[in-house]
């Protein structure tokens, strides 16, 4: 390869996900051994172009031992969007468009391309910086696996196993106890951590987003189990379901608060089948701690897939896995829509033929 003098940048917004110090180092390592370039480390999302001075090189000192580390070293937000910036001001709470700030740190560092990491609101903003003349390229992450474009994002294999581990202990108490369990796993909008934990732990019931489901429903599918002699049940919820209107008794359901849909489902099922009932909610488990080594591989891939994609200039784009094969797609089809499970689609099909109720059907 050809060794030219550059620098360039690397940074990730939005919610940490296992996997992120992975493709950093992908990026440092591919951008300096390969390329001969510089790498800044931007920190906290964009926070660091806006106040240059919290961001620092990167070297391949800086960098070593993160492949297997959880979160990220440059730090992380879901709330600094540079183009409408929160501050407070006199009291009061208004946003300022400091995009200009971020052109300006990256000019301040010779920064000539970024590598912005995100799910779809890091990537919508770089997209909007690439709008407006920011050399960019996306690297795709999130554990809810919702981003359209690509096959897979890294973190999604670390959180299923997380949640497929804990369906597996629930199992075993559940039965001990003849309880039924709810375990609240994430998926802000889509469901793609609960099926595949609930397929691959053996959930008797799973909830998503993607299929409405009344709780009679739900109960009859635990009911049955009972006639057939199995008085314990796992039921799998997302923790972004959309509750049904009424609760089972014809109570309106009260409007749960983040973090309370699995024990809102575990109430109702309690009071209208009379049975024991207990609820976990795994939270932010799913999203701590070391990469698996799939996601260590993929973050690593996609890491050297947007340091090239910067060496040829080929910017606006984001790295993608397509037919298990990494490529790339112009950052706006990653994030025009999201990507949800299909109703329709075999996964949801084999969970059907091997028993597991989705609560729309008796
Ligand atoms: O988008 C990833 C995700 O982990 C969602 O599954 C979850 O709803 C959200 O982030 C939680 O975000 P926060 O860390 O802000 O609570």
């Amino acid at each position: 390869m050809t060794q030219s003098t550059r620098t360039i940048g690397v940074c990730n917004g939005g919610g940490d996900c296992p996997g992120l110090n992975a493709v950093i180092r992908a990026v440092v390592r591919t951008a300096r051994l390969e390329y001969g370039w510089s790498v800044i480390g931007v920190t906290n999302g964009f926070n660091g172009l806006i106040w240059p001075e919290q961001s620092q090189e990167l070297t391949l000192d800086s960098i070593r031992g993160i492949l297997p580390r959880g979160g990220t070293i440059l730090g992380t937000t879901n709330r600094g969007n540079p183009f409408k910036f929160p501050i407070e001001e006199n009291g009061q709470k208004v946003v300022h468009d400091y995009s200009h700030r971020c052109l300006e740190g990256m000019k301040k560092f010779g920064i000539d391309a970024m590598v912005v990491i995100g799910g779809d609101g890091t990537l919508t903003i770089a997209n909007e910086f690439s709008k407006i003349g920011m050399n960019v390229v996306g690297v795709p992450k999130t554990i809810d696996n919702d981003l359209q474009a690509t096959e897979l994002t890294f973190g999604f294999d670390t959180a299923l196993h997380v949640a497929t581990d804990a369906i597996d202990r629930l199992h075993t108490t559940a039965e001990s106890h003849q309880r039924v369990m709810v375990i609240e796993v994430m998926g802000r909008d889509a469901g793609w951590i609960a099926l595949h934990s609930g397929l691959a732990g053996g959930a008797d019931v799973i909830l998503i987003p993607e299929i409405p489901f009344t709780i009679e429903t739900v109960c009859e599918s635990i009911r049955r189990r009972d006639a057939m002699g199995r008085s314990f049940c796992l039921v799998v919820v997302a923790e972004g379901v959309k509750l049904p209107e009424r609760d089972g008794l014809g109570k309106p359901f009260p409007k749960p608060q983040p973090g309370q849909v699995g024990n809102s489902i575990g109430y109702a099922i309690r009071e209208y089948l009379n049975k024991e009932v207990r609820v976990t909610v795994l939270g932010h488990v799913q999203r701590g701690g070391s990469p698996s080594p799939f996601d260590r591989i993929l973050a690593t891939r996609f890491g050297v897939a947007a340091s090239d994609l910067v060496a040829r200039h080929q910017y606006g784009r984001m790295v993608c896995l397509h037919a298990g094969k990494i490529g790339s797609v112009p950052i706006a089809d990653a994030i025009h829509a999201l990507k949800l499970v299909d109703p329709a689609s075999d996964y949801v099909r084999a969970a059907r033929a091997v028993g597991i109720a989705f609560g729309d059907e008796p």
